[in-house]
């Protein structure tokens, strides 16, 4: 079955003390419902924004990202690219993590540190390699 990609971007709501709490629940959420469902992909944090791409079936994608855009802890979800795909960028992830913020513990972060971008400025295309590269560059 062809597979589709979807790039969004959006603004955090969280506030800062629950921030490394919330976003491990929203890791463990993903993970375990994007198993099921067979959605990979990758989650960015950075300066107050998020930047996710979801790689699976049409219908697995849009039924996640329904839940995710009534989800209250970000805003303003800018859909940027939903496009069908020829081959998956994550597929070892249910959800990859880039993050910098203090107090969240992940592996990418000296990554992420040198990644301080503004998704506002990025397309779908150049956001979804943007994190494309990010993973695949050695920490
Ligand atoms: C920025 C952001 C990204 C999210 N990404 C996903 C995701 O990829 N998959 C998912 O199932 N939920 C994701 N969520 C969480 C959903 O909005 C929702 O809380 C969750 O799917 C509910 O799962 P549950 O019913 O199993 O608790 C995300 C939430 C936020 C704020």
């Amino acid at each position: 079955m062809t597979d589709f990609r979807l790039v969004y971007y959006s603004e955090n709501r969280i506030p800062p003390e629950r921030l490394e709490a919330e976003i491990e629940a929203i890791l463990g959420a993903s993970r375990r419902n994007n198993g099921l469902v067979g959605i990979s992909g990758a989650l960015m944090f950075n300066a107050g924004f998020f930047a996710q791409v979801l790689e699976g079936t049409q219908q697995a994608i849009e039924s996640t990202f329904e839940r995710i855009q009534q989800d209250r802890r970000h805003g303003n979800v800018q859909l940027l690219d939903f496009t069908s795909t020829s081959t998956r960028s994550f597929l070892t992830w249910s959800m990859a993590f880039i993050g910098s913020s203090e107090g969240v513990a992940v592996s990418l972060s000296s990554i992420a540190s040198r990644s301080g971008f503004d998704p506002r400025n990025l397309d779908g295309t150049q956001l979804f390699s943007r994190l494309r590269d990010l993973l695949s560059e050695p920490g």
